[in-house]
């Protein structure tokens, strides 16, 4: 049999099996209990560690971080995610999730080893994999029997092999293994949703062996099983995150058009994403990319093109117009305000996104460094996310809540798009504000109501003028 007669015919089970599945409608039932383990405990590893134990597996999660570690096994999260600490408790208590840092605990017996540790930017936008070497080296020495790796991480194509490379040249004695590509596709403040709905489980690797029981792992979550190799599975994790790059930045060039001519960009988007060709997801303008992925990993896959002497103009187009969002948001304040030194500007929001704590990236931070340089204070709130920004940048105040972030201010900036920010009682707003100017870098509110409620507005992509006015007509 080829390997694609046997993707089809394993395709062909799985299908079958998925349905059983979902008959009995009972995912945690989905076989024998498998002991896994889950390398890192970041925004990926705990989250696939919670998942894995909730759907009936054993999972021990190791982290190098010993604070990280006895926070978590005192049940205290390391970040925030919805619904994750109760997922984390129900699977703790129920002894299905344990936390160690000790590789020994963690691989012994081990089944399937998951690796989650952080893939951050290297130098010249290439991944830093010093933590992938680290965890692999330290699994090859662990294991105790066979098993397979199976790499989270978003990794440069080829690292796939090189992991191989390193676990056969650090196991003391040789015991079999093999690596298998499944990358993540977990959205931060969605994360435990995404886990157990995914839009599709994309597994690579040569042993089809062991794609089969990476397969058999993921049935329970019912979604389609793309099977492929190493370095197809490594490049389609790089591939989606530079197409949703590519639509978000291609949004924004069309806001930036929006407003020269006068439409509105919210409605374009809404009219274009009703063609299934075009899809109604990924296309809100705004303050750009940000995170701990895209950025990065857009960089990452044009770095890799142009090591092979490729030469990625797209890509190149997506970061260039990315990287200009937070420069015009600031060139609207300062175009409202005049001269922005000695000016109180309130920040909504300082997390890349809503739903989380992650400051990675963060687009606010940017715009915060930006108005500073220029002689503004800086005040912010944030849901979450004030903690940690106090210690990333002590400059900015910190408000009690967005009705004290108003008060006196000059201008009020949103930067991240929190539920709670579209609910905000705009009269009150208005009257506590030095003057009532809003620039809005996320499109939550409307031109036309706070035209009404006699804010000076200026949104994103939106066509009005300081007055409301339709700039084109
Ligand atoms: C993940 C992926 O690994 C990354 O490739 C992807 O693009 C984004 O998501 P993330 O979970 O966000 O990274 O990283 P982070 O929150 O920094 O967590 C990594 C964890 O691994 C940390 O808790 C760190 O202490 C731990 N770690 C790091 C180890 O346990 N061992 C190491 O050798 C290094
Ligand atoms: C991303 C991927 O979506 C996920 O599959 C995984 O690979 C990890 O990286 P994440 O970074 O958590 O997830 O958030 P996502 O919702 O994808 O948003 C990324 C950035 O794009 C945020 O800064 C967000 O504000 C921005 N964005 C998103 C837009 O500007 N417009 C949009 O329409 C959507």
């Amino acid at each position: 049999m080829t390997f694609y007669e046997w993707l089809r015919s394993f395709q062909a089970w799985y299908d079958c099996a998925g349905r059983k599945q979902q008959r009995l409608n009972a995912a945690a039932q989905g076989g024998p209990v498998k002991k896994i383990a889950v390398i890192g405990v970041g925004y990926v590893g705990l989250v696939t560690a919670a998942g894995f134990s909730d759907l009936g597996n054993h999972v021990v999660a190791l982290d190098i971080d010993e604070n990280k570690v006895e926070g978590l096994k005192a049940g205290k999260m390391p970040i925030y995610e919805p619904g994750l600490e109760e997922m984390v408790e129900r699977n703790a208590s129920a002894g299905r999730l344990q936390f160690t840092t000790s590789y020994d605990e963690a691989v012994k017996n081990a089944e399937f080893i998951f690796i989650a540790v952080g893939t951050p930017e290297g130098v010249d936008g290439e991944a830093d994999l010093q933590y992938v070497r680290s965890a692999a080296i330290s699994v090859a020495r662990a294991m105790d029997g066979p098993a397979i790796l199976i790499n989270k991480s978003t990794v440069p194509v080829g690292t796939g092999d090189w992991v191989a490379d390193i676990v056969t040249e650090h196991q003391p004695e040789p015991i079999p293994f093999a690596v298998v590509s499944c990358p993540e596709f977990l959205r931060e403040g969605s994360a435990i949703l995404d886990f157990m709905n995914p839009a599709r489980t994309v597994l690579g690797s040569l042993d089809k062996d062991a794609a089969e029981r990476v397969a058999q792992l993921h049935i329970p979550l019912r979604a389609p099983i793309v099977i492929t190799d190493l370095r197809t599975a490594e490049m389609i994790k790089y591939a989606s995150n530079a197409f949703l790059a590519t639509k978000i930045s291609f949004i924004n060039e069309i806001a930036n058009i929006c407003e020269a001519l006068g439409a509105d960009v919210k409605e374009v988007k809404v009219g274009m994403g009703y063609d299934p060709r075009i899809g109604p997801h990924f296309l809100e303008a705004g303050l750009g990319y940000g995170g701990s992925c895209f950025p990065k990993d857009v960089k990452a896959l044009a770095h890799m093109a142009e090591v092979k002497g490729r030469h990625p103009q797209l890509l190149a187009a997506v970061m260039d117009i990315n990287d200009d969002r937070r420069r015009l948001l600031v060139d609207k304040v300062r175009g409202a305000l005049g001269d922005v030194a000695g000016k109180r500007i309130g920040l909504l929001g300082l997390t890349f996104k809503p739903n989380t704590d992650d400051l990675r990236d963060a687009p606010a931070l940017e715009v915060a460094e930006r108005l500073l340089e220029e002689g503004a204070q800086i005040h912010a709130f944030d849901p979450v996310g004030m903690p940690h920004a106090s210690v990333l940048m002590p400059q900015i105040q910190m408000a009690d809540d967005p009705y004290d972030l108003a008060r006196d201010s000059d201008a009020l900036v949103v930067c991240t798009e929190w539920n709670e920010f579209a609910h905000l009682d705009l009269e009150r707003i208005h009257d506590l504000m030095q003057s009532p100017i809003v620039v809005d870098g996320r499109n939550i509110y409307e031109p036309l109501d706070m035209k009404e409620l006699g804010f000076t507005y200026l949104a994103v992509g939106r066509g009005y003028d300081a007055n409301g006015d339709p700039v084109s007509s």
